[in-house]
């Protein structure tokens, strides 16, 4: 199927095939990864600026990594010596940077929208790197192909979601992806930060950690939001992780053969125990390292990559 799009904005306006694609390309890039594993230059001649205005760590890097394993220049743009902080508009920022030749933008913004807003405003391909509480699609995307490297097909699956899901981009995009793919979604935590209303989005809520827990093949953890929390909704970090903090207790109310996620960044006995975090189960540097392949496929596929670029 040919791809269509220039830019990756949101998981929601992306089809099941789409979702599959970027897979099907993120598992041929994974190939590549392995010691020995062959170069595909086929973004060779481009420059990606990474337009990060909110802290990263994995998403940055992965993004870095990805473009110099296809060969693009890469430019990440630091914020805090920019003249934004003059008070440079994102506009003019963008605009600059497009002015000066970049081929493509990498943005995270606090803002929701504000990639779908420079996909409007410029000529060249966007990439949405998480925008406030909205949206976060490539972690959505490598989250989904790690679950589908152990479960294999992610039809009926049970994932719980378990954590700040109100101010989540990572919950979103998840939500999006799985339901597309199939997959039964229950967000679980406490009823101010898992409202009724995501019933809308096709998941199921509950509050009840031991019974989501029961059946769950994959449970994700997600941190609490404080950088988005106007108040607080919940009384103490302390009550939260009596109440829904995974532990070794709880993790023993899981199917055996469950997989344990994150997408970091990880606060250890928070959301969840260090000896969890760190176990067999657990498959989050393995998130990290799909994060590279999938922003590989990302990339190559919004920059007009071919089928017949892609490694045997
Ligand atoms: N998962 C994730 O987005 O991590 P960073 O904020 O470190 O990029």
């Amino acid at each position: 199927m040919p791809w269509n799009r220039r830019h990756l904005l949101t998981l929601e306006e992306l089809s099941r095939a789409e979702i599959e694609q970027i897979h099907a390309t993120a598992r041929a890039f994974k190939r590549t990864l392995q010691p020995g594993g062959a170069r595909v230059p086929a973004l060779a001649g481009r420059t990606i600026v990474n337009l990060f205005l909110e802290p990263s760590t994995r998403t940055r890097l992965a993004f870095d990594m990805a473009a110099k394993r296809l060969g693009a220049d890469v430019i990440s743009f630091d914020a805090a010596s920019s003249s934004t902080t003059k008070g440079e508009t994102l506009r003019d920022t963008a605009e600059n940077i497009q002015a000066l030749q970049a081929d493509m933008i990498v943005i995270r913004h606090a803002a929701a929208g504000s990639p779908l807003y420079l996909s409007r405003i410029l000529d060249i391909p966007v990439i949405n790197a998480g925008d406030g509480a909205h949206e976060h699609p490539t972690q959505g995307l490598l989250d989904t192909f790690t679950m589908i490297e152990h479960l294999g097909d992610l039809r009926g699956r049970k994932v719980v979601i378990l954590g700040d899901i109100l101010f989540s981009r990572v919950a979103r995009s998840n939500i999006h992806a799985l339901t597309k793919l199939g997959a039964a979604v229950t967000l679980v935590g406490p009823s101010t930060l898992v409202p009724d209303s995501f019933t809308a989005l096709g998941v199921k809520v509950s509050h009840d950690l031991r019974g989501a827990l029961a059946d769950a093949e994959v449970v994700m953890l997600l941190r609490i939001q404080h950088e988005r929390q106007a108040a607080g909704h919940f009384p103490s970090l302390g009550e939260y992780t009596s109440m829904f903090g995974l532990n070794k207790a709880r993790a023993s109310w899981l199917n055996p053969r469950a997989i344990i996620m994150h997408p970091g960044p990880i606060n250890r006995g928070v959301e969840i125990d260090s000896e969890l975090a760190d176990g067999e189960r657990s498959v989050i540097l393995e998130q990290v390292t799909n994060g590279i392949a999938v922003r590989m496929a990302a990339l190559f596929l919004c920059a007009g990559g071919r089928p017949e670029q892609l490694p045997a």
